[in-house]
């Protein structure tokens, strides 16, 4: 099972003050030394953690796996075939939101995810689409030429008590038929140190791509250190 680690969170951090500190490069380097089989950022309309500087400094310096999200606007398919990254995850995007709410609309929005997965399948680069864990889904992701889907699990990291194994069921079966029809399946999104290791351990699944919760554990379990190096400073 591979581990793709999201870094938009530290660039988030960063943005409070504009600055220059913490650099989501510097942590992406930290958490492939810890381990990560890839890294992930979300290039925003926006630009509201991530920049193009960001991604451009990751693809240089990054050996492992670099997955770009992205929603399938012109802008950013010329980002990603002039950047090149090792996949592109389709995601929705809305300005309002505070992180990505839902899966990709595949219904309303096939033609256009359609004609995206064409441009940048044709630079050679893997294409997964952020869906919700429905068979429905994953049928048309199938049919409009995607390699891969991310099942999206934050119905499952939601959901309390009863519920949450009505959800991680469709999350397994949505894994199971991406499968049977040849895409290789992904998932992510709300999970955390509680609730992951029952999605880990769902047959068939490639990776996980996970954000939030290793960004605040890692604040957290960083605190001790960074004021001790602090106080030794002052003393
Ligand atoms: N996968 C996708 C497609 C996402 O948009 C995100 C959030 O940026 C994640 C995974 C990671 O989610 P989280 O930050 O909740 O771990």
């Amino acid at each position: 099972m591979i581990l793709g680690v999201n870094v938009d969170h530290i660039a988030t951090i960063r943005e409070a003050r504009k600055g220059a500190e913490p650099d989501p490069v510097m942590a992406a380097t930290l958490a492939i030394l810890g381990g990560a089989d890839g890294i992930t950022v979300h290039l925003r309309e926006d630009r509201r953690h991530i920049k193009d500087r960001d991604l451009k400094l990751l693809r240089e310096t990054a050996p492992v796996e670099l997955n770009l999200e992205m929603a399938a606007t012109d802008e950013m398919i010329r980002i990603a075939l002039s950047v090149k990254p090792d996949m592109v995850t389709f995601v929705p995007e809305k300005r309002q939101e505070l992180t990505t709410e839902g899966g990709l609309d595949l219904v309303s929005q096939k033609t256009n995810i359609a004609k995206a997965i064409k441009k940048i399948r044709g630079a050679g680069i893997p294409v997964s689409l952020f869906i919700n864990p429905f068979v429905m889904d994953v049928d048309i992701a199938k049919n409009i030429g995607a390699d891969m889907v991310e099942i999206h699990t934050g119905l499952y990291a939601n959901a309390k008590g009863p519920k949450q194994k009505g959800e991680l069921l469709r999350v397994v079966d949505a894994v199971k038929v991406a499968g049977q029809s040849g895409l290789k399946a992904n998932a992510g999104h709300g999970l955390n140190y509680f609730n992951v290791t029952a999605v880990a351990g769902i047959e068939g699944l490639r990776g996980l791509y996970i954000g939030h919760s290793i960004v605040s554990r890692a604040v957290l379990v960083g605190m001790e250190r960074a004021v001790r190096e602090m106080k030794g400073l002052i003393k």
